[in-house]
């Protein structure tokens, strides 16, 4: 795989190429996605759920996301390598630019960060010191004991708040967006306003990427597989096979289907 970066995903976008991203935790899974021509691949703080057994990410530390970062870009040297910021990390900007600092060391080449009008400040002062953000709207699950569940955001007037915020964190820096669980009018509509590519989960088929948990297309999720996830391995019974049919379905436009989506 070329290397790929910002600049790659943003001509993506301008060709309507639709991408597949994965999250990944190690080494020899970050070499196989790669291999198998996932360019995008995230430390998501996701681990601390279907790597540490947790029900929620906030016990998740950016030593340890820096850990598994040095590990995905031994074995990815070629993908664009986000990392997340953990929960309570970046709620100051200078603990954004602190920690954030830590997870570049240690090879990431974006970090994430969620929320919206709140973090303005923050996005700002990370570009500005030449750290890529890409920005998190939607079910931000570090926000899961303010919601009252992982349920499903922007439905009805709710749809305008994310609408804004999201051109605001792209006027601010912001180099990407995540939309993760979103009715997929809403992030058709996000996708088609913003110059920067957005990234979906549970968004729908419209977005410019797709991602996923490693875990859920492998069908090794402890607990329940959600809606907007498709095991792979089912079909395929191989883990590489299973990687390509996900990569060839999102370049399709054959993943995510109508079962898949919030409406
Ligand atoms: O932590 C994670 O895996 C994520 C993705 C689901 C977007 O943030
Ligand atoms: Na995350």
């Amino acid at each position: 795989m070329d290397n790929i970066t910002i600049s790659t995903l943003s001509r993506y976008k301008a060709e309507k190429r639709k991408f597949a991203a994965l999250t990944a935790y190690d080494a020899s899974f970050a070499a196989l996605f790669e291999q198998n021509n996932v360019p995008v691949l995230l430390i998501g703080d996701s681990l601390g759920m279907v790597l540490q057994g947790g029900n929620d990410t906030l016990k998740v530390t950016v030593e340890q996301i820096a850990y598994h970062t040095r590990s995905v870009v031994q074995g990815a040297p070629n993908a664009l390598v986000i990392a997340d910021m953990p929960f309570m990390s970046y709620h100051t900007v200078e603990s954004a630019c602190n920690n954030a600092a830590e997870l570049m060391r240690a090879g990431a080449n974006m970090v994430k960060l969620e929320g919206g009008e709140w973090l303005l400040d923050t996005v700002r002062a990370l570009t500005q010191r030449s750290v890529p953000v890409c920005a998190h709207l939607g079910l931000t699950p570090q926000s899961v004991h303010v919601f009252g569940g992982y349920k499903v955001q922007g439905r009805g007037d709710a749809g305008q708040a994310i609408i804004d915020e999201a051109l605001q964190l792209q006027q601010a820096g912001a180099a990407m967006l995540v939309l993760e669980c979103v009715p997929h009018q809403l992030a058709r509509t996000i996708t088609e306003q913003l110059d920067i590519p957005v990234i979906g989960i549970g968004a729908g088929k419209d977005t410019d990427g797709q991602i996923l948990v490693m875990h859920d297309i492998l069908g090794i999720s402890s607990g329940y597989i959600p809606k907007f996830s498709k095991n792979y391995l089912l079909q395929t019974g191989n883990i590489a096979t299973a990687v390509q049919a996900f990569v060839d379905e999102v370049a399709h436009g054959d993943f995510p289907a109508a079962e898949h989506t919030f409406g």
